[in-house]
């Protein structure tokens, strides 16, 4: 039996995606294409949501901020103002974005490490509901934004919890030795609190802490509620204070092979939310407003690339390459973590996988790999080729490198599809060129 994600199913021997015949897909807008599932996508949020409701006291007490990176376009912002949930932005275009799709400002959290003064000042003009401050440079550009402009604004502050989450190293960033955030060990996170405390237009309302990426284990997050629990208590402490909200970031794992066994959203709720109730208990603390930040839990697995196979090289004893018409440009995660994904052939999905291939992309670098000892029936030049769960930091991690055109984007809603994203042409490559 193939692996498949919600919304996929075989019939005579083809892929269909929400009712629509993956290889029709293919045909009518071309390949490569990203095509996405809106009602998965629109399941996870309404899980998501109820999970907050069931696990902390109700609705009201909590808000999932779907952390935009993982699949950005005017229409996911749509779909998530709908939906009802908060967006997570990490940069100008981003922010632009989610403006331009009339998302409301006051439900976006702003991220980012290195945030510019002409970042901070669009988020500050616009009346973003969180600016997560990251670093003491970015608060100093802050005060001088507000004071200038007159405005008064509320923040988040990135917590590094020192928590080492079990994932791959490049995605990991809950530990001290990380560009992310204070730290509290080295006592710099209660400095930037007190000394925020002292400026009468910046209003420290949230602490957040982001462990990291693709993670199974509910155990990380659970010390790292634990771990700002704490921190909350010795603010109060020390400065008097009591942050009432508490942001714990995404990172949330999904499935992309049968071997994928993440745990459903509730799981990760249930034992979150507990260890953060234990703890307010113990403080005496008010159960604080949850925010959770879902990237890749919300759109990955809602998400399917198709490419058409291409040149198919036998090495005898050795491999068979099959070479698709994307790659890395379109899907640069095997390139950069090794990372597992399932393939199928959408016109011969009934057929037994037996033949063993390396998939490679078209891009002028022997890195440029979509998966290695992928089994999948005997391909042949034509097929169309199905990647699974390509909708999380595919697209929103797409490049031009070589000059190949971004994709198209499909988005898929019972069982009709919408163009929502247009494939670039030779002359949107050429457009900014002088
Ligand atoms: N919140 C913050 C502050 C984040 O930095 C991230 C992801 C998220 C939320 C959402 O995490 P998620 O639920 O999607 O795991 N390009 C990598 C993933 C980088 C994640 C960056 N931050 C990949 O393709 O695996």
């Amino acid at each position: 039996m193939v692996f498949l994600t919600e919304g996929l199913s075989v019939n005579k021997g083809h892929l269909k995606i929400n009712g629509c015949d993956a290889v029709d897909l293919a045909h009518e807008f071309g390949t490569p294409l990203y095509v996405m599932n809106e009602n998965a996508i629109r399941n996870r949020c309404v899980e998501y949501k109820k999970s907050i409701e069931d696990y902390c006291g109700g609705s009201g007490k909590g808000k999932i901020i779907y952390a935009s990176k993982a699949f950005s376009c005017l229409e996911i912002y749509r779909i998530m103002r709908d939906e009802g949930l908060g967006i997570d932005v990490v940069s100008e275009g981003e922010l632009y974005t989610a403006l331009k799709a009339n998302f409301p400002a006051r439900d976006i959290h702003f991220h980012g490490n290195n945030k510019t003064f002409n970042e901070l000042f669009m988020a500050v003009k616009n009346n973003v509901g969180r600016i997560v401050l990251d670093n003491f440079c970015e608060l100093k550009m802050l005060e001088k934004i507000c004071s200038e402009y007159g405005k008064k604004i509320d923040i988040a502050m990135r917590i590094k919890p020192g928590v080492s989450a079990h994932t791959h190293e490049f995605i990991r960033t809950g530990q001290i030795d990380s560009k992310f955030g204070f730290a509290i060990e080295t006592g710099e996170a209660m400095r930037a609190i007190k000394y925020i405390g002292q400026i009468d237009q910046i209003n420290l309302k949230e602490l957040h802490c982001h462990i990291g990426s693709q993670i199974f284990d509910v155990e990380p997050f659970v010390l790292a509620a634990q771990v700002m629990m704490d921190f909350i208590s010795s603010i109060r402490s020390e400065i008097g204070i009591t942050i009432k909200e508490l942001n714990l970031g995404g990172g949330f794992g999904i499935a992309y092979t049968k071997n994928d066994n993440p745990p459903s959203c509730e799981d990760y709720m249930k034992f979150i939310s507990k260890a953060i109730r234990e703890k307010a208990r113990d403080f005496n603390l008010p159960m604080p407003y949850l925010y959770l930040e879902p990237g890749r839990s919300i759109v990955g697995e809602a998400g399917v690339t198709l490419y058409t196979v291409g040149a198919i090289k036998e090495i005898p004893n050795i491999r068979t390459w099959v070479s698709i018409d994307g790659g890395m440009c379109d899907n640069p995660r095997y390139a950069l973590y090794r990372s597992d994904y399932t393939a199928l052939i959408a016109n011969k999905v009934e057929k037994d996988n037996d033949f063993k291939v390396t998939i490679a992309g078209k891009c002028c670098e022997s890195g440029d790999l979509i998966q290695e000892n992928a089994w999948i029936p005997k391909p042949k030049p034509g097929d169309i080729m199905a990647i699974i769960s390509t909708g999380a930091y595919n697209y929103s991690m797409a490049s031009n490198y070589n000059r190949i055109p971004k994709p198209a984007v499909v988005m898929l809603k019972d069982g009709k599809a919408r163009l929502i994203v247009k494939r670039q042409t030779l002359d949107d490559l050429l457009k900014n060129d002088l």
